[in-house]
């Protein structure tokens, strides 16, 4: 799949990242808990942004997409997948809304099962797997409604605020994916 690739759902699809989409994703790393949860440890500027976007169109291992909306086309978050470096083992997804006001509304969900059922079913990938905050009810509660299976607790994986949290890692198997009724 070329990285230029459109894959559209009913309500909303994803593209490629562009560099008219930096100012924005700067924008939502100001966000510290945001930032947090995927990983993100200071606010990001559009300047070293456009550095990460030159870097990761180079990284074969990696695929990110932003999420838009079919209606109005407007960016509201990002997908995308790392760690691959081949079909049996996979790899890492990440995920999210940008602003709370598009959160609760089904998009992540689509987005999930358009992204899964585009890696499993025209990628092949074997294994898909994330690494979530034990304490992120809202993206465990959304990897189990699209099947994805706790495999295990990293205990202390990583500090925050002045503690160490515990993170999830939750997987999906292309054969239980496509076993499930969605696909
Ligand atoms: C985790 C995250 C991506 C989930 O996004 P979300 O927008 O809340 O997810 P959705 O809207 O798809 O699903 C949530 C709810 O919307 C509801 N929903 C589904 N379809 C809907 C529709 N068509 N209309 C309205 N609501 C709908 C669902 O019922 C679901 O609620 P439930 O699980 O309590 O039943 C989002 O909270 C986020 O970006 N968080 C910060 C970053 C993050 O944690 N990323 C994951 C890192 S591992």
């Amino acid at each position: 799949m070329s990285r230029k690739e459109i894959i559209r759902g009913k309500r909303i699809g994803f593209r490629e990242v562009l560099k008219s989409d930096l100012p924005l994703l700067s924008k939502w790393t100001k966000d510290p808990y945001l930032a947090y949860l995927v990983d993100i440890k200071n606010p990001l500027s559009v300047d070293y942004l456009r550095k990460w976007l030159d870097a990761v169109k180079k990284d074969f291992t990696r695929r990110i997409y932003a999420i838009t909306l079919n209606r109005t086309g407007r960016n509201i978050g990002i997908i995308g997948i790392s760690d691959y470096a081949n079909r049996e083992h996979g790899g890492c997804l990440t995920m999210f809304i940008g602003d709370a006001r598009d959160r609760g509304k089904g998009y992540a969900r689509e987005a999930m099962l358009l992204f899964l059922n585009h890696y499993f079913n025209v990628w092949n990938l074997n294994r898909i797997f994330v690494i979530v905050d034990a304490d992120n009810s809202a993206a465990i509660r959304l990897y189990e409604y699209c099947g994805m299976i706790r495999e295990g607790t990293l205990r202390e994986y990583e500090e925050y605020k002045k503690g160490y949290v515990d993170k999830h890692i939750m997987a999906l198997n292309k054969t239980e994916f496509d076993e499930l009724k969605y696909s």
